[in-house]
């Protein structure tokens, strides 16, 4: 079964990428840790499978072979050598109009891309390609917080204060690093909120991407979104916003001193029909942190069987001073020593199998109606 999953998924790459003169499968030595690197690997097999052996490895010492069908690249961007843009944002600049829903595939050299970058809305059906299997070789950085001041003096605020911001539909971006240098902001410091990446646009997804920053490392700000394997590392509310969401096998770091919070959702009625799925995938880091706390009045967040380390208070979610009564905060088969579920809030929910079902399914972020247009393989599907 698997293994028929496996083919289905390379005849699909081949066939999409067929035409493309520069399309390369990329053979390297994965270093396989346990579990979610081992899910990625998994998510590599099954999605990008290819036969023929690449041009690239790390040296890397050992131990699963992965090949990965890139897809030919439109434009190149590197820092030195030859490519066809230097910076990642000269190479938005340059994305051609009138493609209608025809793919433009940017491609990322290894390397430390110091800008502050913004995918504008015009520019529909991107996907942005780092050239290296380690997202951390291929990292996108800048240090705004909410209280830079910007060109006309004023303080950026949370919103201006990202990284990397996505408002275009149909973008998708594979094997990069998003980073906010901000330092970490004292406790109960103004203006500290420094977003690594922010996303105000439908059917954006991230695919074995990084994301580090301390609070509000990522801005799920508008729209459906989704991440598969991917790494997010934080301190306070470092998953926000009013989007709806799906986390599918993605670590969350909380990179905390005294007290964190992994989500702040924003949902303010119920019938908005927003909220952040988080399956599967791990929670682990230092402090004492929390699941959720209600930014919206009808915050909602469901982790479901995702691995909790002790790290997360017994008590699991917080209310933020807000009525509980719009508030939908479940769990549903988690596990490891901060799943206690026995001492969780009184308003919060243990799902049964029933209750999780809408969560449990790609429905949730309709992802059969988007992806294929976005060019992501069925394989990749939640
Ligand atoms: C992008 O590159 C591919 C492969 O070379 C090509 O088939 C496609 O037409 C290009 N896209 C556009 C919009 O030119
Ligand atoms: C949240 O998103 C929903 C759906 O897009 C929208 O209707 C609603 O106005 C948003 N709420 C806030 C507080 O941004």
């Amino acid at each position: 079964m698997v293994r028929a999953l496996a083919l289905l998924a390379t005849a699909a790459v081949l066939c999409h990428f067929s035409s493309v003169a520069n399309a390369g499968p990329l053979e390297i030595t994965l270093v396989q840790k346990q579990g979610v690197e081992q899910n990625f690997a998994g998510f590599v097999r099954r999605a990008y499978q290819v036969t023929a052996a690449g041009d690239w490895a790390p040296g890397a010492r050992e131990s699963a072979r992965v090949s990965v069908a890139r897809p030919a690249c439109n434009v190149t961007v590197a820092k030195t050598g030859p490519a066809n843009y230097r910076t990642v944002q000269a190479a938005i600049n340059g994305i051609p109009g009138n493609r209608g829903t025809k793919l433009w595939i940017i491609c990322v050299k290894a390397g430390v891309y110091k800008e502050k970058v913004r995918v504008p809305s015009t520019a529909t059906y991107v996907q942005m390609w780092g050239w290296s299997l380690d997202p951390n070789k291929v990292e996108i950085t800048w240090g705004d917080t909410a209280g830079t001041r910007g060109p006309g003096g004023s303080p950026l605020g949370t919103y201006n204060s990202y990284t990397f911001a996505v408002e275009a539909d149909y973008f998708s971006a594979y094997y990069m690093m998003i980073r906010n240098t901000a330092p970490r902001p004292a406790d109960g410091a103004v203006g500290g909120q420094a977003v690594a990446a922010r996303l105000t646009a439908n059917y954006v997804s991230f695919f074995r991407c990084h994301f580090t920053g301390y609070q509000d490392t990522l801005y799920c700000h508008q729209g459906i979104h989704y991440f598969k394997n991917c790494y997010v590392r934080g301190s306070v509310d470092f998953i926000f916003g009013n989007g709806t969401v799906l986390f599918l096998k993605c670590q969350l770091y909380a990179d905390v001193v005294t007290k964190g919070y992994l989500t702040a959702q924003n949902q303010a009625k119920p019938s908005e029909g927003t909220g952040f799925v988080i399956r599967e995938g791990a929670i682990s880091g230092t402090g004492l942190v929390y699941l959720g706390r209600a930014w919206g009045l009808a915050s909602r967040v469901v982790f479901a069987k995702v691995f909790m380390s002790k790290i997360i208070a017994p008590v699991g979610w917080d209310n933020w001073g807000k009525p509980t009564d719009a508030i939908f905060y479940g769990e549903y088969k988690c596990y490891g020593s901060g799943a206690e579920e026995g001492r969780r809030a009184s308003w919060a929910f243990q799902l049964t199998d029933a209750q999780a079902r809408p969560f449990m399914s790609s429905n949730w972020i309709k992802a059969r109606t988007w992806m294929p247009a976005a060019g992501i393989i069925p394989a990749a599907l939640p």
